[in-house]
């Protein structure tokens, strides 16, 4: 289907609606969020046929926390059991997973498990899928200023040679593109505090579809909006 021109390299998605998606059939919460995992898979397998490099899921935000704890305690239990699941069709497939976030604030046993998943997927050369989890933008903004404070404290010199290039280097997302197309579902329009700094020259996708029935034909419908798009990184042309 990759008839589309213009495949972004790197597409991230602010996952949005489980909740609503629950609500709307009588379920529990939870139940947005276990069909959401059926969305994640699309998504992953739609990125590799269109041609996509990098696809990156907002999966728990550090405001994320503030949720009831058996909903938090679910949402944990669901990314360690998506890994057990998922790992081996990942290195079969060379999809190469990674996390990102405050990881300080994860157990020890869902570390393990993405310790594990990361170094078996290290080599993944189809696509690289990112998890955010426990990640805010303002935390990441700071952990770098605070890194950079301290670099600076032992050579004052650094102080000279502070560049947009230099800093991205000091956050999480150090290793990866910046999002070419940022993808929100749920009808909401808002950034929520996720890639503040990286988010700076995304293309955004706001659709009113929720998580859960957001699968292959809405992630291309993106792809093709994405495609009509005239990016001048504010300069003319
Ligand atoms: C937002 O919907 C969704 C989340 C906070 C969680 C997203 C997590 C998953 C889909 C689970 C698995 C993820 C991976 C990567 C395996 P919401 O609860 O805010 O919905 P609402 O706004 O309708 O309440």
């Amino acid at each position: 289907m990759s008839e589309i021109k213009n495949i972004p390299v790197h597409v991230s998605i602010i996952m949005d609606g489980n909740g609503r998606w629950a609500a709307e059939r009588g379920k529990e919460r939870v139940a947005g969020h276990f069909e959401g995992v059926e969305s994640v898979r699309a998504s992953v397998k739609a990125s590799v046929e269109a041609g996509v490099k990098y696809l990156s899921l907002f999966a728990f935000s550090e405001e994320n926390w503030n949720r009831p704890e058996a909903e938090v305690m679910t949402l944990m239990e669901l990314m360690l059991r998506s890994m057990e699941n998922e790992i081996d069709t990942f290195v079969e497939q060379g999809i190469r997973f990674v996390v990102l976030g405050n990881r300080a604030r994860l157990s020890d046993k869902l570390n393990a498990m993405i310790d594990n998943s990361m170094q078996r997927t290290q080599d993944g050369q189809t696509l690289t899928v990112i998890v955010f989890l426990s990640y805010s933008g303002k935390w990441d903004i700071l952990q770098a200023a605070t890194r950079l404070a301290k670099q600076c404290a032992q050579d004052p010199s650094k102080l000279e040679s502070i560049t947009p290039e230099t800093f991205s280097s000091l956050l999480v997302t150090a290793d990866f593109p910046d999002p070419d197309l940022i993808i929100r579902t749920s009808g909401e329009s808002r950034l929520s505090n996720y890639l503040l700094w990286q988010g700076a020259y995304s293309e955004f996708y706001f659709t009113p579809v929720l998580w859960p029935d957001f699968r292959r034909d809405e992630y291309f419908k993106a792809l093709e909006s994405y495609s009509k798009r005239d990016r001048r990184y504010g300069k003319v042309k």
